[in-house]
């Protein structure tokens, strides 16, 4: 994988030459084919590194593979190259990278990673005509903007924290709910999703409490709401803090659930949270891996390649590189707009599932799953919608 800084180094003015002269192709100086430049933008440094080196380690798996067949496209060959930059999950810094992406003339973009990066960043793209598909940010609203080039190949927070807001009020029977979200795109939006699914069937939010993305401490919004005698606590945002959440609440003695969305249900929440993590739920994206045909195989593979083990969000990066490969091939181009066209008559089975967009990019089949912490392990409860 090669990233944005190193191309710089190692092309310092031909790069940029050849970014003006070539659109959407370089050369590259060891090799006869075209190389063609495909963007990938997620926080590589910071809280979530791992996760956008894992969304990258996967997307790179692909390319590779789609590398090896050799490919051929408008009579030329040429070889994938995925660029990689950090935004470091800041919604400034994403904009500054999306734009060197563009400057660069990458054909399509992978990302971002958070719901926060990825609605500003996918303007940028927008606006330059770039394809842009997101393997992890899940806000309602990134497909709501009217672009036609942004697309997300997994379930949405409406589908994954209003499941859970359905659930909450109709099986758990939570009668009285309280809310604690991290305040970005992201957090807040899960809240809000899970808030009107918990209005809409019948139960109470008798509490919304705040916090940061980057605070450790919850004491003072978990008294206030220990004090109000809740029965389910929903936590809007990521696995880490939410493990701190969860174990900062048994430590005040609150034994009300704990429920999260998506981006929850890992080993991180569980390393975190310890023993207090016993009985949490989270609704988190997408199918069980080992559920899925050819889940355990790419796990395999991921360790192999990589030597570490595979997160949650790798399998969804994996899928939206494929999706731009077979766009490529069947536009038989890597003009950004025909691969725009071509991705909206996408038809794949991707390690995730069955792959095919509605006209505002979101997936036509997402699903999400329902997890519980049971002996130490997130354990399947149910899938999809809970059907109450
Ligand atoms: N699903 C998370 C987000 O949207 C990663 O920010």
């Amino acid at each position: 994988m090669f990233e944005l800084s190193q191309f710089r180094r190692q092309f310092p003015v031909v790069g940029l030459a050849l970014a003006l002269q070539l659109p959407f192709m370089a050369v590259n100086a060891f090799a006869q084919d075209a190389v063609v430049q495909i963007g990938l933008a997620a926080p590589m440094t910071g809280a979530y590194a791992g996760y956008g080196k894992d969304t990258a380690n996967s997307a790179q798996l692909a390319i590779d593979e789609a590398n090896a067949r050799k490919l051929v496209i408008g009579g030329k060959p040429i070889k994938l190259q995925l660029v990689s930059v950090d935004d470091q999950g800041d919604p400034r810094i994403a904009v500054q990278v999306a734009q060197q992406l563009v400057d660069n003339r990458v054909v399509a973009v992978i990302g971002h990673f958070n719901s926060g990066t990825t609605i500003p960043a996918s303007q940028i793209y927008g606006k330059a005509g770039i394809p842009m598909i997101t393997p992890a940010a899940t806000n309602p609203a990134i497909t709501q903007g009217g672009l036609s080039t942004v697309y997300r190949v997994m379930a949405t927070d409406t589908q994954n924290s209003g499941t859970a807001g359905k659930y909450a009020a109709t099986v758990v029977k939570a009668k009285r709910i309280a809310i604690l979200d991290d305040r970005t795109a992201f957090g807040a939006g899960e809240a809000d999703e899970f808030e009107k699914a918990v209005r809409s069937h019948g139960s109470t939010i008798v509490s919304r409490e705040y916090t940061s993305d980057k605070a450790v401490d919850f004491s003072a919004q978990l008294t206030k709401i220990k004090s109000q005698d809740v029965d389910l606590l929903f936590f809007g945002g990521l696995d880490t803090q939410a493990g701190m959440v969860v174990k900062r609440m048994r430590q005040l003695g609150m034994k009300a659930t704990f429920l999260a969305g998506g981006g929850v249900a890992d080993a991180n929440f569980i390393k975190i949270a310890g023993d207090a993590s016993e009985g949490s739920l989270a609704w988190d994206y997408g199918l069980p891996l080992e559920s899925l045909p050819n889940g355990k195989t790419f796990a395999v593979k991921y360790k192999k390649t990589y030597g570490i083990d595979l997160l949650p969000y790798g399998p969804f990066g994996y899928d939206a590189a494929n999706v731009l490969v077979k766009a490529i091939e069947s536009a038989n181009s890597t003009n950004p707009a025909d691969i725009n066209a071509a991705i909206k008559k996408i038809q794949i089975t991707g390690i995730t599932g069955p792959i095919a967009f509605f006209p505002n990019g979101d997936l036509k089949s997402a699903s999400s799953t329902l997890y519980e912490v049971k002996g130490g392990q997130w354990v399947v409860v149910t899938t999809g919608d809970p059907g109450v």
